[in-house]
């Protein structure tokens, strides 16, 4: 059976370009792979007060990456960094301390932007949060998607051979990276 990838948006945006990159990504995946697209929508601000009575929606977070295959974040930069969001969700699934639901998980980064710099700020600061509490990062091919704001039409339809291209070349590179990480 194929593996099973959380793919993390790091937006909340309803119209967000992340997402709609991610839900391309879910449609172009080979068939060893099966994509499962999650927004941080619902996820409780971390807080260690409530750690030794965690929220629902912190375990539930929790389970879905540790039952994965992997995981893939698909994100926006936010003022050079990663948003919010994004960071409150690995901060909520990193815990317990020691016990990382990303633990053991091959992991796979994609930052996107409507600007220039396809958003490798927020990319980097991924690669340097993630490897205190995950699996292997998959360091090529780097994937920082510029000027996705003319890809898609109106449907989140991907329209731009460019990206779909890049997109393509990206995910047939992890799934043969999740293949050697799981064998
Ligand atoms: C941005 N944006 C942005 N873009 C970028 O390339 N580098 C950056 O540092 C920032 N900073 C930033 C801060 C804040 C608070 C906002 C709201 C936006 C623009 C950003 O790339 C754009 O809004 C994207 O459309 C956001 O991603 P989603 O929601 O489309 O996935």
């Amino acid at each position: 059976s194929p593996h099973h990838i959380v793919v993390i948006v790091g937006s909340l945006r309803k119209e967000s370009f992340s997402l709609k990159v991610a839900n391309a990504l879910a449609k172009l995946a080979p068939s060893s792979l099966k994509l499962e697209v999650v927004t941080p929508h619902g996820i409780s601000f971390f807080n260690q007060d409530l750690e030794a009575n965690p929220p629902a929606d912190w375990l539930a977070f929790r389970e879905k990456i540790q039952k994965s295959d992997g995981v893939l974040f698909v994100t926006p930069e936010y003022n050079r960094a990663i948003p919010g969001v994004l960071k409150n969700a690995i901060d909520v699934a990193s815990r317990p301390y020691g016990k990382s639901s990303f633990i053991g998980k091959p992991t796979g980064i994609v930052s996107n932007s409507p600007g220039p710099l396809g958003g490798v700020n927020a990319a980097k600061a991924l690669q340097h949060i993630l490897p205190g509490i995950s699996g292997t990062i998959m360091g090529q091919p780097e994937t920082y998607l510029n000027a996705v704001g003319d890809a898609f039409d109106e449907k989140g339809n991907l329209i731009k051979e460019s990206l779909q291209k890049v997109l393509q070349q990206y995910i047939d590179a992890f799934a043969v990276f999740v293949g050697k990480q799981s064998a």
